[in-house]
């Protein structure tokens, strides 16, 4: 019998559902080469489903993912995205950023500088100042509004020990990023330090947020994996894009303790582009390929990276490559059938 599985796609809105369209075609195509079967629901999250039913992330969303074999992921303005990674404690976001060979010169630094980059992220994704007590009120200074970062030791030790395991089977040098100085409760450094006793060969250094910034974009060779906290999660993933040319190339999963995943490119709705049939899908198409590995489908994921670098090396580049000279603009469209066929001819 072939493996069968089920994956709900949650397109959401702005470019959200162009992105999601172009993976879904992807995915498909690759299941029938590769022989399992592929069963795709939709369900509806972000603005739609506040407008339909009342609520940004539905309980009937919610069902509909329970059990699947992932959930892929467009775009959602406001609501929606924190619920749904709450709701199945996703806690572990990976996040790669690792340039590809044909869009070196798209980096925003030097090629040299750029060549030889591979950083995993893993960023907490449950807890921190997103989902803190927060409020509006006021006193007799005025009105004020506030967010409360807080979190449970269990919840760093645990995120930790994913990104000791990265980093084992990795380089072996996990980077822990932390504004210790400024918020010391919250001791980052020393909980991870006590988890990595039972990881001898990775090397653990602290480095205060604000310094990995800067080193992010002065020399990022220098990073294997980077542990941080929700929100400086967040930010300094951000850098990545500029690192590798475009936003639009990275792609991210969020895991829970089973191995259950929701999978999604690291860009928001992009309003400015929505509509037009011009985003780049290739940060959701990096998805699908996180979610095959996932899977155990090392080969279905090898072959849509092969596929996607061939893409390129044509010379196709979406707008927010800014192609020039020889490069041939394509839309989602045309790069996704682009794909598809050299999945086809890898297949042959
Ligand atoms: C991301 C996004 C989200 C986040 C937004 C849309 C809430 O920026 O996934 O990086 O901050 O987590
Ligand atoms: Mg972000």
């Amino acid at each position: 019998m072939s493996e069968s599985y089920r994956v709900v796609a949650l397109p959401g809105e702005g470019i959200g559902p162009e992105v999601v369209e172009a993976s879904v075609k992807v995915l498909q195509h690759l299941a029938k080469l590769e022989g399992f079967s592929l069963v795709v629901e939709y369900g509806s999250i972000g603005e739609l489903a506040f407008n339909e039913e009342g609520k940004f992330f539905p309980l009937r969303t919610a069902q509909l993912c329970e059990g699947a074999d992932g959930i892929l992921f467009g775009a959602v303005a406001t609501g929606g995205i924190l619920e749904l990674r709450r709701h199945f404690d996703f806690f572990i976001n990976l996040r790669p950023v690792r340039p590809l060979a044909a869009l070196l010169d798209k980096s925003s630094l030097q090629p040299h500088k750029i060549q030889g980059v591979d950083i995993l992220f893993v960023r907490e994704l449950v807890s921190g100042i997103y989902f803190g007590r927060s409020g509006r009120s006021e006193d007799e200074d005025g009105s004020y509004g506030y967010h409360t970062m807080k979190y449970y030791d269990w919840q760093i030790r645990r995120v930790a020990r994913v990104a000791l395991g990265k980093a084992r089977s990795r380089r072996g040098l996990l980077t822990v990023v932390h504004k210790e100085n400024a918020l010391p409760q919250i001791p980052w450094c020393s909980l991870v330090r006590e988890e990595a006793e039972n990881f001898p060969d990775v090397i653990v250094e602290s480095m205060l947020v604000d310094n990995s910034a800067m080193q992010l974009v002065r020399d990022p060779k220098q990073f294997d994996v980077i542990l941080a906290g929700n929100l400086f999660g967040d930010i300094l993933s951000d850098i990545g894009g500029a690192l590798v040319g475009s936003l639009g190339l990275l792609p991210s999963a969020s895991l829970n303790e089973s191995g259950f995943g929701l999978y999604e490119a690291i860009h928001g709705t992009a309003p400015d582009i929505a509509g037009k049939g011009i985003a780049n899908p290739l940060g959701t198409i990096g998805a699908v390929v996180m979610m095959l590995q996932q899977w155990g489908k090392t080969h279905a994921a090898s072959s849509l990276v092969e596929a996607v670098e061939r893409v390129l090396a044509r010379g196709y580049r979406t707008v927010d490559l800014a192609p020039q000279g020889e490069e041939i603009v394509a839309n989602a469209e045309t790069l996704t059938e682009l794909i598809v066929q050299e999945l086809s001819e890898l297949g042959d």
